[in-house]
C-alpha cells in the first residue's frame, strides 16, 4: 500500500484534545495539530485503520478530501462538483451528507447540505452512473463538510459509527459514560495498567472495561466494522494484516486487579453481562457494595468515580449529603490513593471536605464537568505542591 500522507481530522469530548494527541503519537502518528475538539494529523492510509482500531479517546476519524474558499452557496456547490467521489465510493451506497460551520455568512445551513448532496449525486450522473440515495439514519458512507468564515473543507468519515460504540453494550442503561469519555479520564488520572484501580460506582461498568482493555492491550475497535471496508480504494489485504497484529499484541491477564463496584444490584448484573461478552471478566473483580462499606483493596492505588449528578440521576438533596460523607470515607480509608472524581456538581468541591489538587474540565456531551484530582494522605487530601516549595 503507498505510504503517501493524506490529512485526516479526529474529533473528540471538548477537553481530551491533549491526551487525543498523545495517543496519536503512541500510535504511530508524528504530525499532528491540536485544535478545538479534535486533533488534525497527516498520515499514511494504513496508519488511518490502525487509528480507528486503537484509539480509545476519538469520536471518528474524517478523512479531509477537499478544501476551498467560498462567498455563496455555488461556491460551496462548484468545490463539492470538483472532487473525485466516484473514485472513492460507489452510487449503490448510501449517503448522508452533514454540514457544521463556524462564522459562516451564509444563512442556512440546511440549504448548504442539499447543494453538497446535490453536487455529488450531479458528479455520478455526469460519469453515467446512478444518483446515490441518501439514509439519514444509517447511511453507509458519511460525508461531512465545515465551514468557516471563508473557507469549506469536506470529509469522508472513515469510522462509520461513532467509534465510542465499540459493540459490547448490552441492554440499554440510564445515563452510561461514554467509552471515549471514560477512557479519557483514566488517561488523565495518569492511571497504567500496573496500578491497581477501583470504580466503586461503576454502574454499567464503561470505566473498569476500558481499563481492562487498556491493560490486556486489546484494541477497542476489534469487535466493530468500519467504514473505510465499503471505500473502493480499500486494502483488504492490508487491513486483514491490521487486525491480526492488533489481536497478537493482546495479553492474557492485566497486570494489575481492576476492582468494580456498584449498590445496584441491577447495574451489577449489566457490567457483568458486559466483561463477559467482551472477554475480560476474569480481570475485573466486580462486586455489589454501597461505596462506603468498602475498604481499600491495597495500601496505594487509582479511583475513579462518576457519581450520579443532580440534573441525572438522583435527588439533588441526597447528593448534598452524600458529598461529606465521600470525602469522610476517602479520609479514613484511602490514605495512599489517588482519586478522581467527575462531576458536573460545583457543590461537589465545597462539600467533600478535601481540598483538590487539580481541576481539569471535561465536557460530558454539552454538560460541562471537571475532573476533581484528590491524592489522600493520612487524615485528609494534600494539595500537588510545586516543585519549588518541595522540601
Ligand atoms: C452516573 S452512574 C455511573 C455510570 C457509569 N460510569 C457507567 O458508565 O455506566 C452512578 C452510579 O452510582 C451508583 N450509586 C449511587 N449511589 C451509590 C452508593 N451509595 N454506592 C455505590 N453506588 C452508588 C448508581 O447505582 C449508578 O450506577
Amino acid at each position: 500500500m503507498d505510504s503517501t500522507k493524506r490529512r485526516f481530522f479526529a474529533p473528540c469530548p471538548h477537553g481530551l484534545e491533549g491526551v487525543l494527541e498523545g495517543e496519536l503519537h503512541s500510535l504511530g502518528v508524528s504530525t499532528t495539530t491540536k485544535t478545538e475538539g479534535g486533533v488534525s494529523f497527516s498520515a499514511p492510509w494504513s496508519t488511518m485503520y490502525w487509528v480507528n482500531l486503537n484509539t480509545h479517546i476519538a469520536s471518528r476519524v474524517l478523512w479531509e478530501v477537499g478544501q476551498s474558499p467560498y462567498r455563496t452557496e455555488h461556491d460551496v456547490y462548484n468545490a463539492a462538483y470538483a472532487l473525485a467521489w466516484p473514485d472513492w465510493f460507489t452510487p449503490a451506497q448510501t449517503i448522508k451528507v452533514k454540514v457544521s460551520a463556524r462564522r459562516c455568512p451564509l444563512p442556512s445551513l440546511d440549504f448548504l447540505t442539499l447543494r453538497i448532496k446535490d453536487a455529488i449525486c450531479d458528479k455520478f450522473a455526469a460519469g453515467k452512473q446512478r444518483r446515490p440515495s441518501v439514509d439519514t439514519e444509517r447511511p453507509n458512507i458519511r460525508l461531512d463538510a465545515f465551514l468557516d468564515q471563508s473557507t469549506v473543507t469536506f470529509y469522508v468519515d472513515t469510522s462509520g459509527e461513532p467509534l465510542f460504540k465499540r459493540g459490547h453494550r448490552v441492554g440499554s442503561v440510564e445515563a452510561p459514560l461514554r467509552e471515549n469519555l471514560a477512557a479519557g479520564i483514566l488517561r488523565l488520572a495518569g492511571w497504567s495498567a500496573n496500578d491497581v484501580l477501583l470504580d466503586p460506582m461503576c454502574g454499567s461498568g464503561t470505566i473498569p472495561l476500558e481499563a481492562a482493555f487498556m491493560a490486556r492491550q486489546i484494541a477497542p475497535g476489534i469487535s466493530r466494522n468500519f467504514s473505510f471496508e465499503r471505500f473502493l480504494v480499500h486494502d483488504a489485504q492490508r487491513w486483514d494484516h491490521l487486525r491480526e497484529a492488533a489481536r497478537a499484541k493482546q495479553v492474557a491477564q492485566a497486570p494489575a486487579a481492576i476492582y468494580a463496584s456498584d449498590r445496584d444490584p441491577a447495574m451489577v448484573k449489566v457490567a457483568q453481562r458486559m466483561f463477559q461478552g467482551a472477554g475480560v471478566a476474569i480481570d475485573v473483580r466486580l462486586k455489589q457494595s454501597n461505596i462506603l462499606d468498602l475498604e481499600a483493596p491495597t495500601d496505594k492505588g487509582v479511583m475513579v468515580i462518576n457519581p450520579p449528578y443532580g440534573v441525572r440521576l438522583s435527588r439533588s438533596d441526597e447528593l448534598e449529603s452524600f458529598y461529606p460523607k465521600l470525602g469522610d470515607w476517602l479520609k479514613q480509608r484511602f490514605a495512599g490513593w489517588r482519586a478522581y472524581v467527575l462531576t458536573g456538581d460545583a457543590r461537589l468541591s465545597k462539600l467533600i471536605g478535601l481540598t483538590p489538587s487539580k481541576r481539569i474540565p471535561l465536557f460530558n456531551g454539552a454538560l460541562e464537568c471537571r475532573v476533581y484530582e484528590f491524592v489522600i494522605v493520612q487524615g485528609g487530601a494534600r494539595r500537588r505542591l510545586r516543585p519549588t516549595n518541595q522540601a
